[in-house]
């Protein structure tokens, strides 16, 4: 028998039903600041709360902890868990490892605007070994949900809005977190959430119910966890909201017949935080033993709580028969397996110095910077303004309350940076130009606060702040006269961190506070005139995108962030990031995405608004760079195939530009007929290659099954059908070039 299986079976045996409600268990552990007893949304006593734990720990009541990142403090809870009880089975811990631990990587959304697997890999594998080296065990990412209403605050944690895209990110994601597969040293496991759906919030509003059809659950936003469980997620984390009428984390359809029994999921899946209780607060359950019974029946293996966690009552719900005693067991037996995989039982200690040095590894760094200039993308660049050079600049004007503020720099959704050694992009300027070029900074507005702040707010840093008698007027006046006398005005505007992530969804998506004015009065003073945009959603740039020369989107860049603007603006790289989703000139706009079907009257598709074009600002795929790229002889190695017969389609890209510089070569396909309405164009492929001045390469792109199956809601199973194909090859999703094959 296997030795994992024939050790769980051991335990399993000897273990009562509450000690095996309590593998099942997973507490919040954090020592609260003060103000977080106000906190409705934690439902807790901040107090009480750790001493809770802890005596939950010595019973054998808790099977891992969340939010304890101190390494020391690891030891010691460890011990306490592996001291305290007759089993002494070992807690897993986990942790929200987004983007980085103390090394910030630049959010969700930038990484995957690098349409670079391989930077996204790097990256998160750098995110483990921080993690795993403090003692975190598992992290809760990578967010694979689909989000294509920008007034969805997540958006950011995400990949955007294309489900080719978003499964290609999710597996990078997977294979950086947990490496060859769980156990492999200096990782951790990987938990895609939120299963499923999350993304499309009614209205955009973070929790809101969410109504899908079949058809966009399984075309869109299913592929990324089914490519995330096939690259060998070892977790899945459900959702908090209600799902076609079922609340996320009571759906047996989803994690029992969908998850495990269609797609043969292993591991093991957790609830968002509070959601298994929850299940009363949403009306499906009618208290809390019901819930935990409806939840691990669903398939829902531990519950995540901050207190009164529903799976205390479990054995009350097998006493009564409402919880399945197999459905337990095998709750539990997933649970002690992801342990005993992660290595948690044969050295369940850190080594509290080695953690310190691997926090502190330069390289981490590098692979930081490298990922922020790799995911900058450039909206527009008249004239070539950019790149700038710096040997014909006197002084730079740098201007915005967020050009110099640390904490922004770093995003939403971290907890464990180093501010002292965040880069802000003046930092970055300065450190770049030297004492040769002058370089001013004024923050010209006041910060924005929510109108209803967030219970993130609550973290120490996250609430921004004007210096000490700040004058908002004098300060204005002070930017636009910089600007004036500057030789280039570098504006850097946006969102705060704390407008955007969880709990901070959106009205509108215009430039908060006075940020829209200031820029326009920098621009009338005739210098030329930099924009770059801090977010993690498009923004209401149309005035922008109109009058200011240069446009490049940073988002929230990490750790190395300056570092990495100065270096695409002073063009030692070039930009090569491209749109994970399509940049809407409005909110009304919104949802809006490129792979729309034709439907009716298409001929008028781009005036479907009598006030507003209903056509995108910048179209999904897009970014510019400092090369230029044609492309030519599209050609497909068949005329036509089998159903089950793969094509190739190749196209020749040339870099005509006198430099070197990146592209994203981008495969879109489109099924002329069928027995559904197919998206104008999907995409299918894509590559970011380098090319040197004047080089050409020929990319390939397989166009097999895979590429072609649909879900089909009329079948209620996924088709391929024969039809006339359309591929279209260039570097955004309005690309031209284009040719067709048939499947027979
Ligand atoms: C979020 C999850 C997160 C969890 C733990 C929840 O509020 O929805 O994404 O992993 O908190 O911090």
């Amino acid at each position: 028998m296997d030795p994992i299986q024939s050790r769980v079976d051991d335990l399993i045996s000897r273990m009562t039903p509450a000690e095996k409600a309590g593998q099942l268990t997973q507490y919040f552990y954090f020592r609260l600041p003060a103000g977080a007893a106000d906190e409705p949304a934690l439902g807790l006593d901040v107090e009480k709360q750790p001493g809770m734990v802890e005596s939950a720990l010595a019973e054998g009541g808790a099977g891992s902890l969340l939010f304890v990142t101190d390494p020391a403090e690891i030891n010691r809870l460890q011990r306490l868990a592996i001291e305290g009880h007759r089993h002494g089975v070992p807690l897993l811990f986990g942790f929200d490892v987004i983007h980085g631990l103390r090394t910030i990587l630049p959010v969700p959304i930038a990484m995957a605007a690098s349409w670079d697997p391989e930077t996204i890999e790097r990256g998160q594998s750098v995110a483990a070994r921080e993690a795993r080296a403090v003692g975190i065990h598992w992290t809760f990412a990578p967010m694979v949900d689909i989000a294509r209403d920008p007034r969805w605050g997540r958006m950011v944690e995400g990949a955007g809005e294309d489900p080719y895209l978003g499964a290609a990110v999710a597996v990078a994601q997977v294979r950086g977190f947990q490496g060859a597969g769980l156990g492999t040293p200096d990782r951790v496991i990987a938990g895609p959430k939120h299963f499923a759906g999350y993304g499309a919030a009614l209205g955009g509003r973070d929790y809101d119910e969410v109504n899908l059809s079949d058809a966009e659950l399984w075309n869109v936003y299913l592929p990324p966890f089914r490519a995330a469980v096939d690259a060998g997620a070892g977790n899945v984390m459900t959702a908090y909201m209600d799902l076609n009428g079922i609340p996320g984390s009571g759906n047996r359809w989803l994690f029992t017949e969908v998850l495990r029994e269609t797609w043969g999921f292993g591991g093991f899946v957790v609830s968002d935080a509070n959601a298994v209780r929850n299940l009363l607060t949403h009306g499906f359950a009618a208290d809390l033993t019901d819930a935990g019974a409806r939840a691990v029946n669903a398939g829902v293996d531990m519950e995540m709580a901050i207190s009164d966690a529903a799976y205390g009552h479990l054995t009350e719900a097998l006493e009564s028969g409402a919880a399945d005693p197999a459905a337990v067991d095998a709750s539990v037996r997933r649970v002690l397996e992801a342990k005993i995989r992660m290595g948690v039982f044969d050295s369940p200690y850190v080594d509290e110095d080695r953690a310190r040095a691997v926090l502190a590894d330069p390289a981490h760094r590098d692979v930081a910077r490298t990922a922020a200039e790799r995911s900058a993308v450039l909206l527009r660049n008249e004239g070539d303004l950019l790149p700038l050079d710096a040997r014909r600049l006197g002084s730079i004007a740098v201007i915005g309350p967020l050009a110099d503020s640390k904490r922004d720099t770093l995003g939403p959704w971290v907890f464990d940076f180093d501010l002292d050694e965040t880069v802000t992009v003046l930092d970055g300027i300065r450190a770049h130009v030297g004492d040769r070029v002058r370089v001013d900074h004024a923050r010209g507005v006041r910060v924005v606060q929510r109108v209803f702040p967030s219970m993130f707010d609550m973290f120490g840093d996250n609430r921004p702040g004007d210096p000490e008698g700040f004058d908002e007027e004098a300060e204005f006046r002070r930017a636009v006269e910089l600007a004036r006398g500057a030789d280039v005005a570098v504006v850097v505007a946006g969102e705060w961190q704390n407008m955007i992530g969880e709990a901070a969804s959106r009205s509108s998506l215009e430039l908060p506070g006075r940020q829209l004015e200031l820029l326009q009065a920098v621009v009338e003073t005739g210098t030329p005139v930099v924009l770059l945009v801090m977010n993690g959603r498009p923004l209401d740039l149309r005035w922008p995108a109109e009058h200011v020369p240069a446009i490049l989107d940073i988002w929230y860049p990490g750790t190395q962030g300056g570092a990495a603007v100065a270096n695409l603006l002073f063009g030692a790289v070039s930009p090569g990031g491209k749109l994970p989703f399509t940049w809407p000139r409005t909110v009304g706009q919104v949802p809006m995405v490129y792979s729309h079907t034709r439907s009716h009257e298409p001929e008028n598709q781009t005036r479907r608004y009598w006030d507003e074009e209903s056509t995108p600002l910048f179209p999904f795929g897009f970014g510019l760079g400092y090369g230029r790229f044609s492309y030519a002889d599209l050609t497909v190695d068949r005329a036509s195939v089998a159903a089950d017969g793969t094509v190739t389609a190749s196209v020749r890209v040339t870099n005509t530009a006198d430099r070197e510089a990146d592209e994203v070569v981008q495969l879109y396909l489109h099924q002329r007929y069928g027995s559904a309405s197919r998206p104008v164009r999907e995409l299918k492929g894509f590559r970011r290659v380098t090319l040197a001045a004047g080089e050409s390469r020929t990319v390939d792109f397989p166009i097999g099954p895979g590429e072609r199956r649909y879900w089909n809601a009329a079948a209620r199973d996924w088709v391929t059908e024969p039809s006339t194909f359309d591929v279209w090859v260039g570097g955004d999703s309005t690309a031209e070039l284009t040719t067709t094959f048939e499947v027979a």
